[in-house]
């Protein structure tokens, strides 16, 4: 089925000024952006994005990191989207990433990891509509 998955490239991909090898990732596979936007997320707003990692260890480094920079956030539409965009990113870890994904290429660190990705139907729609009002979402 079509499906819409958000993605966003993180601080550390934008300071390596990768934002378009990324996105021919997202083309080649035949993933189209449907809509997009760089962003510098506020505390509260990268807090409120990771809500469901509060209470995890790693939940304050996360937020530090993921307001470290601009981020580029895009919705990505296509057949399959959500598997397919993390069949691109790779592993969380990128130490346990297969070679030529996104995070084995682009990612230093689990922390510094290049690429967010929905991982499911509903968390996607929730993610989608943090960032972008349904109007500003395109298919073509
Ligand atoms: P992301 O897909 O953006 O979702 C949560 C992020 O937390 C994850 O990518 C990682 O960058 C980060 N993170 C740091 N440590 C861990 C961990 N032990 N397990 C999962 N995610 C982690």
């Amino acid at each position: 089925a079509i499906e819409r998955t958000l993605s966003i490239i993180k601080p550390d991909a934008v300071a390596k000024n990768v934002i378009g090898k990324i996105y021919s990732r997202f083309e080649t596979s035949g993933l189209k952006i449907a809509a997009a936007r760089l962003v510098q997320l506020s505390r509260a707003e990268a807090e409120g994005f990771y809500a469901v990692h509060r209470e995890r260890p790693f939940f304050k480094d996360l937020v530090e990191f993921m307001i470290s920079g601009p981020v580029m956030v895009q919705v990505l539409e296509g057949e399959n989207a959500i598997a397919k965009n993390r069949e691109l990113m790779g592993a969380t870890d990128p130490k346990k990433a297969e070679a030529g994904t996104i995070r084995a290429d682009f990612a230093d660190s689990i922390d510094a990891n290049a690429v967010h990705g929905s991982d499911a139907p509903e968390t996607a729609a929730v993610e989608i509509a943090y960032f972008f009002p349904a109007l500003n979402v395109y298919s073509r």
